[in-house]
């Protein structure tokens, strides 16, 4: 056959094809993601997610805005969905889900989910979160333990300091380490770092039930009670362990003070794991991970989640189910926790494969299941709305930052700060 033959017969082949798969060779489809996960740990974890895209044939299109905690990926997301351009994906978590279904932007995911099973996967409680008005609209990825407290061994050792089970022998230990010239706690100064560390005093002093009225229900009696004003006070001690020159800093800076060994603990929620984890560092050898103190048996949960938006580009919405199919797929629950820290949001998940942090916080989480143990994170976006969630902050930031300020002053301003938010 000569070339102007073997043309024509490709040509006569090509108008056999539908159009759709023509256009489908030609365009195969972006799904945009916005998302926060940009420290060392982290980025390694969403780039196992974008490369499970990218091998079912689809373009990824990163939009990560640095920021612990959110809050500037959050401002992003709000900008360009106000000027009618959103992504296809956003990192959306909690109650929030519930307030952008609200607006009508999110698109229903009931043909993937009910093709993979979603409702069998997963726990009732977090498909709850993910539906508005009965139908699916996001995806989980995992699940964050926030209640822990992470010890670099080492430290501990040349200090003579003791694991923590208790707030006193949390002090106990500070105090060691500050003796032997270590930074005690390790901590960056951000409001969100500042609540994630009162959500967990109020945790351990409150108890699960306490902590639930007063993130949950904004019980005006739990929020200006003497147990509050216990936890504004503990703050203030702890705060004398932190680093003075701490403002600003990110967390996964504060991570690598104890991984470093310049400092001897950190209080974060276990994405803190991935940046030891990318360090080579090993659980229960190189580092240790326990309950914060006080709140064993607890699990202050954060769901991370992708919320997708409704589209308009038949190719895009196709790579846009791909993003939400692959993302409660075994194999991606399993390399993506490895590498974030969290647990796998399925339950089915063979456990061996995750350190013994992971494992530990797999038991945790049924044992706190069983009763009252399971609260939703309020610094995570996961108890409030995001506006009583920022009039919360501001109260402990401005308190943790002035060490003369007056506990009983702060659970009134907390309170009044809630009113005026909700
Ligand atoms: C998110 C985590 C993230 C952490 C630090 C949390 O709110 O849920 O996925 O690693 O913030 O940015």
């Amino acid at each position: 056959m000569n070339a102007i033959n073997r043309l024509a017969v490709v040509v006569s082949l090509a108008s056999l094809l539908p159009l759709s798969a023509i256009a489908e060779n030609a365009n195969p489809g972006t799904v945009e993601v916005l998302h926060w996960w940009t420290s060392g740990g982290e980025a390694k974890a969403v780039e196992t997610l974008k490369a499970q895209v990218q091998e079912d044939g689809f373009i990824w299109k990163d939009n990560a805005v640095a920021g612990g905690g959110g809050a500037a990926a959050m401002t992003v997301l709000k900008t360009r969905a106000i000027s009618g351009n959103p992504p296809a994906a956003a990192q959306i978590k909690g109650p929030d889900i519930q307030e952008w279904g609200a607006l009508g932007l999110l698109t229903e995911l009931d043909y993937v989910s009910k093709a993979n099973h979603w409702d069998s996967l997963l726990p009732q409680k977090v498909a709850q979160i993910m539906k508005y008005d009965g139908h699916y609209v996001a995806v989980p990825v995992n699940i964050h333990r926030v209640n822990w407290l992470w010890i670099n061994p080492q430290v501990f050792d040349k200090a003579g300091a003791k694991v923590p089970t208790t707030l006193d022998e949390l002090f106990a230990a500070a105090d060691k380490l500050k003796a032997a010239g270590f930074i005690p706690l390790a901590h960056g100064g951000q409001p969100w770092q500042d609540s994630t560390v009162f959500e967990d005093l109020a945790l351990s002093i409150l108890g699960p039930k306490g902590y639930h009225a007063a993130f949950v229900e904004l019980d005006e009696q739990t929020l200006t009670g003497a147990q509050m004003v216990e936890v504004f006070k503990t703050l203030q001690r702890l705060g004398t362990y932190m680093d003075p020159n701490r403002a600003g800093r990110d967390w996964n800076i504060a991570a690598a003070e104890v991984i470093n060994g310049k400092a001897g603990m950190q209080i974060m929620g276990d994405w803190a794991k991935s940046e030891w984890t990318a360090a080579g560092k090993v659980a229960g050898k190189d580092y240790q991970c326990v309950a914060f103190p006080g709140t064993q048996g607890s699990f202050a949960y954060n769901i991370d989640s992708l919320a997708m938006f409704k589209l308009k580009d038949e190719n895009d919405i196709k790579a846009q189910n791909d993003l939400a199919k692959v993302a409660l797929e075994p194999e991606f629950q399993t390399v993506f926790n490895q590498n974030k820290g969290s647990l796998p949001v399925r339950q089915d998940m063979d456990m061996s494969q995750f350190d013994a942090c992971t494992q530990k916080s797999s038991e945790d989480f049924k044992e706190a299941a069983k009763g009252d143990g399971l609260q939703p994170s309020m610094a995570h976006n996961m108890a409030t709305s995001l506006a009583v969630q920022g009039a919360i902050f501001d109260v402990v930031t401005n308190f943790l930052n002035d060490p003369s300020a007056d506990p009983a002053t702060a659970v009134k301003q907390l309170s009044s700060a809630i009113k005026a938010a909700k």
